[in-house]
């Protein structure tokens, strides 16, 4: 048995150890928000954040995340996901929506860690998102505006 949290909720998962995080969550907790795109790291797709950590769910099995703090596209805290939610509508970034939530996820990482990205930041943190409709730079765009939103609704 293997427990940890997910967005703010306590699991106990009886998994084969080696079974990819990507797979508990989606097959066994039926949080389907998170994708799989490559299963080899290369992609994005299945980014969640492990104890605050933008990390590929696809190669982390789940004997690794034992005691930790999963959180989801479906849990993302309403202080980073609404100002996100918001700049990626007025932006309208996604085109087939598919990589866009491992995109957010990372998005999210970013800004909880630098409220005013620069450009670089934005490709340093992104880097590893692919977007095969190569929504890449409204992406850059959204994120500088979620980052307007924040300091807004911070300085309120
Ligand atoms: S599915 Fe995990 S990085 Fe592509
Ligand atoms: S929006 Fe289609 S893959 Fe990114």
């Amino acid at each position: 048995m293997i427990s940890f949290t997910v967005n703010g909720k306590p699991v106990s998962l009886d998994a084969d150890a080696s079974m990819p995080l990507l797979w508990a969550l989606r097959d066994l907790l039926g949080l389907t928000g998170t994708k799989f795109g490559c299963g080899i790291a290369q992609c994005g797709a299945c980014t969640v954040h492990i104890d605050g950590e933008a990390t590929r769910s696809c190669v982390t099995p789940v004997s690794s995340i034992a005691g930790k703090k999963i959180t989801t596209i479906e849990g993302l805290p309403p202080d980073l996901a609404n100002p996100i939610q918001q700049a990626w509508i007025e932006v309208d970034v996604p085109q087939c929506g598919y990589c866009q939530s491992g995109q957010i996820m990372s998005a999210a990482g970013l800004l909880r860690e630098k409220s005013k990205p620069t450009d670089k930041d934005i490709d340093d943190a992104m880097t590893g998102n692919i977007c095969r409709c190569g929504t890449y730079p409204r992406i850059r765009q959204a994120i500088h505006r979620a980052a307007e939103l924040m300091a807004t609704r911070g300085g309120k």
